[in-house]
């Protein structure tokens, strides 16, 4: 037996904003922001919107595509920087929204990469024998963590949340060696948003919890760490960049995906990309990107895929997937 994904969803909130609603926010231009990130719209949440809400959302369209009862699932993992609350987890306010009233649940804090850091522990979990089916979410609320008057930050981010079901499964074509997880905190100081518990000095002012980024630094780190993940894990697979189908890497900006692709060698028509219609959803932009690639055909079953992500601590991951879910149940 082994791990195997076998649902998957999205959800983003109601309200879209393109470029052109943030040149009336702030001073700047849909062509800085196409030219400099790729970026042309992102989504951001309404007062009742929160990483519960649209987390559930995504939830309940991967547990209706895995063809499972919210009760099947043993494990849920939720991943955010913008939880509801700083307790309880917001696992356990999913676990109630979508029924699953036998799961377990955590949250995970791994900045962007915490979807394929919690992807790497479900699929962990599942080769112990210890849960048969978990649910990992990545669910983000990052309109509230930016200043939505700092032109340098508001235009790259965005709201979004991205779910996949993980199953183990006698058909599983698993490799116990799939993921490189790290952190090179060295250039933790590169990008951070303040919190209320840390010591005086250090902790925020009341209420205001910005992202605070190095633009350049942060892109130069971005292209290296995601770069030496992905060759470390290829080597330790004993993969040929030829092997990959598919690169689905965490959606920072287009021009990052672009160099890391070139810093690992691979053709630009195997990086996905879809951050021109959501910007950066922190750790939800993998797994809303899997239900893209899916539904554009760019991700196929047979397909091997490689998982590339970084993000604020420096914590970077890299995990490779062999793309075969069971047939679609026939109420999916
Ligand atoms: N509109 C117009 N001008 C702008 C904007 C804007 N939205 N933002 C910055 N500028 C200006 C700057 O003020 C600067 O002007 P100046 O030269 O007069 O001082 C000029 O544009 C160039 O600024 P740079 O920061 O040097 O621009 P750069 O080409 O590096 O692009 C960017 C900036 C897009 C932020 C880029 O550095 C980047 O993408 N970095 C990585 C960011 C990232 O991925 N962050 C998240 C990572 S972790 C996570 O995903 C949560």
């Amino acid at each position: 037996m082994g791990p195997r994904i076998i649902g998957w969803g999205k959800a983003v909130p109601a309200r879209g904003l393109t470029n052109a609603d943030m040149e009336r926010m702030v001073e700047t231009s849909n062509n800085w922001i196409v030219e400099r990130t790729g970026i042309r719209k992102r989504y951001w949440a309404g007062p009742n919107e929160s990483a519960s809400v649209i987390g559930a959302e995504a939830a309940r369209m991967a547990i209706k595509r895995a063809g499972i009862s919210p009760t099947d699932i043993d494990l849920i993992i939720l991943t955010t920087m913008t939880p509801d609350k700083t307790s309880p987890a917001t696992a356990s306010i999913i676990q109630r929204k979508i029924g699953a009233k036998r799961a377990a649940t955590f949250d995970l804090w791994a900045a962007c990469p915490g979807f394929v850091y919690g992807l790497a522990t479900a699929y962990n979990f599942i080769r112990t024998g210890a849960f048969r089916t978990i649910l990992v979410i990545g669910s983000e609320i990052l309109s509230r963590i930016i200043d939505q008057k700092d032109r340098r930050v508001c235009v790259l981010f965005g709201d979004g949340a991205g779910a996949v079901v993980v199953q183990a499964s006698a058909e599983a074509k698993d490799d116990p060696s799939n993921f490189v997880l790290g952190c090179d905190s060295d250039h933790a100081d590169v990008l951070f948003v303040r919190g209320p518990f840390d010591v005086a000095e250090e902790a925020g002012p009341p209420g205001e919890y910005f992202t605070v980024m190095q633009g350049p630094e942060v892109f130069k780190q971005a292209v290296r760490v995601m770069s030496k993940a992905g060759q470390e894990l290829l080597g330790k697979m004993n993969w040929k960049l030829s092997d990959v189908d598919v690169v689905i890497p965490h959606q920072a900006n287009k021009r990052i995906l672009d160099a890391t692709g070139k810093a690992l060698g691979v053709p630009p028509e195997k990086v996905y990309c879809n951050i021109d219609r959501y910007g950066n959803t922190s750790s939800a932009t993998i797994p809303i990107a899997i239900c893209d690639a899916v539904d554009e055909g760019r991700l196929k079953p047979g397909d091997n895929v490689l998982l590339l992500a970084f993000g604020a601590g420096l914590t970077y991951a890299a995990m490779a997937l062999r793309w075969d879910p069971p047939p679609a149940p026939s109420s999916a």
